[in-house]
């Protein structure tokens, strides 16, 4: 198959990808998308005979957007404009989540800083306060007293970019140190693992220590509903165990996000399993089943 990669860096992830893609004798077009003019008449040379495109965009706007070219230009894209738009917002990602009756930590969206002082004081202490938009623990905040919450509305309100002033303000979850991640590819686990830290946030980002998760009957379940809850596709979906004590099974699992340009780099140290040629086996499947062919049985 002929695939695009479009990218603005050449990450792990992508070098994985990458020479997983070689190794099979695929052709690939490396797309910067940096170097690249969308035209809302046609799509530029690079995207010539392609079957399929893979968005790998570091940045969350630039992903958005190329991917509605991609649909425009008629290229099947992984993932599509309407996934990267429901993941790349928190606030969308919230309402799929509960629409399709995922379990998701009890959030409000208030528009100002009284608004929103109202809703962490009935949420109590610790609460916390997420960017609407942003990845890798970036911008969170975990609000422990009135004078922080003052102080932090205060800053967004004056400092922040006008995406900081829709104050998305969550219910902490007492969650076991850790959280989980998996890899699904249209709701199908790949791996899983699970991110400790003595820190609040267990982003591999912010230096988690990664092992691998065994998910049981539940946590399958909810990461087919989540996946289906954003239209599917090749996506990191992160959950919290609820109600764990000492060696104890969860009760029950929330789900925070639902990533769409999902990083495996860490995921693929711990896994048993070869992440890169999984996740190159769904994408010829989606090749093939987007072009119409018959796959082999
Ligand atoms: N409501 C919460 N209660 C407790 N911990 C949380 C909560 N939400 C997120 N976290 C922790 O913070 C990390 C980052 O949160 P997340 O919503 O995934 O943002 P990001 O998009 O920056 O990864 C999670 O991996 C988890 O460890
Ligand atoms: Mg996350």
């Amino acid at each position: 198959m002929k695939i695009g990669l479009l990218y603005s860096r050449i990450r792990t992830d992508e070098k994985l990808l990458l020479s997983e893609l070689r190794e099979r004798d695929h052709d690939v077009e490396k797309i910067d998308v940096r170097k690249q003019q969308f035209a809302v008449s046609g799509a530029p040379e690079v995207f010539d005979d392609l079957d399929i495109v893979v968005d790998r965009c570091l940045s969350t706007s630039r992903s958005v957007y190329v991917t509605k070219f991609a649909r425009a230009y008629d290229v099947p894209v992984i993932n599509g404009p309407d996934v990267a738009e429901v993941c790349a917002d928190k606030v969308k990602n919230s309402l799929a989540l509960v629409e399709a009756g995922v379990p998701t930590p009890d959030t409000d969206v208030a528009f100002t800083k009284d608004t929103a002082l109202e809703s962490i004081e009935r949420f109590g202490y610790p609460c916390v306060l997420k960017p609407v938009v942003g990845s890798w623990g970036r911008l969170m905040a975990k609000i422990d007293s009135r004078d922080a919450a003052e102080a932090i509305l205060e800053h967004k309100a004056t400092l922040g970019h006008y995406e900081h002033k829709i104050f998305y303000v969550q219910e902490f979850v007492d969650k076991p140190g850790r959280d989980i991640r998996v890899l699904a590819t249209d709701g199908e686990p790949v791996a899983a693992m699970a991110r400790s830290s003595d820190h609040w946030l267990t982003n591999a980002a912010k230096g988690a220590e990664t092992d691998t998760f065994e998910l049981d009957d539940r946590a399958l379940e909810l990461v087919e509903k989540a996946s289906a809850a954003v239209g599917g596709g090749l996506l990191g979906i992160d959950l919290m165990e609820v109600g764990v004590s000492e060696d104890s099974e969860p009760d029950d699992y929330t789900v925070h996000e639902v990533n769409h340009t999902v990083e495996f780099k860490a995921l693929n140290e711990v896994a048993d399993v070869d992440v890169p040629g999984e996740v190159v086996d769904w994408l010829e499947s989606k090749a093939q089943s987007e072009s119409g062919a018959e796959t082999p049985t």
